[in-house]
């Protein structure tokens, strides 16, 4: 089994990064899993003092999957010309992490799911991961616009060109 941890930086209910990953989910066939993260919302603030054993529960159980995943797939939208402050502080909460299986060297691409570029934010994303030292998989990376139009009803994108690019991107990254 490859697995793969899909992290939105979106916590919008609606949100069309989500989306994206949910699809991505959905698309994975056996010998291959998607998983898609849900517990950005319970992450306290970021605060170094609390980066140390036992550390607070939701970030534990994050770094858990982390640690599990094989690669990580990120999809988030840009908010005033920089990642949102929720998904930084996902990331802060993955920097000190020095256990095996953490960010450190873990291939990592990300889907830019904006039908307006957020070019900022892909920047970011690409620095703040290089901080983290994970390995950029950059030829899975991928644009793939999505608007809320593109969500069905069951939350997930039924397009077919997007799905075949988002199977394309599983399949690189994989
Ligand atoms: C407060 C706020 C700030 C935003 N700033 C930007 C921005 O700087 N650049 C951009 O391209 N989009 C910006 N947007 C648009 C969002 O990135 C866009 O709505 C995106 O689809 C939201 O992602 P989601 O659907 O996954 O929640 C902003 C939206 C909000 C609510």
């Amino acid at each position: 089994m490859t697995t793969i941890l899909a992290i939105s930086g979106s916590l919008r209910a609606q949100s069309t990064n989500t989306a994206v990953l949910r699809t991505a989910a959905e698309l994975a066939e056996s010998p291959l899993i998607v998983e898609l993260y849900e517990g950005m919302s319970s992450l306290p603030h970021f605060n170094p003092d609390d980066d140390h054993d036992p550390l607070p529960p939701p970030v534990a159980a994050l770094r858990n999957s982390i640690h599990i995943a094989h690669a990580l797939l990120f999809s988030t939208p840009e908010y005033a010309g920089a990642l949102p402050g929720s998904f930084k502080n996902l990331l802060d909460w993955t920097i000190g992490d020095d256990q095996p299986g953490s960010i450190y060297a873990k291939p990592v691409a990300w889907i830019n799911a904006s039908a307006h570029g957020a070019s900022d934010a892909q920047t970011s994303l690409r620095l703040v991961l290089g901080f983290a030292h994970a390995r950029i998989v950059d030829e899975a990376c991928a644009d793939i616009p999505i608007t809320t139009n593109d969500i069905a009803p069951n939350g997930v994108i039924s397009d077919r060109a997007v799905r075949e690019r988002l199977a394309a991107v599983l399949a690189r990254l994989r």
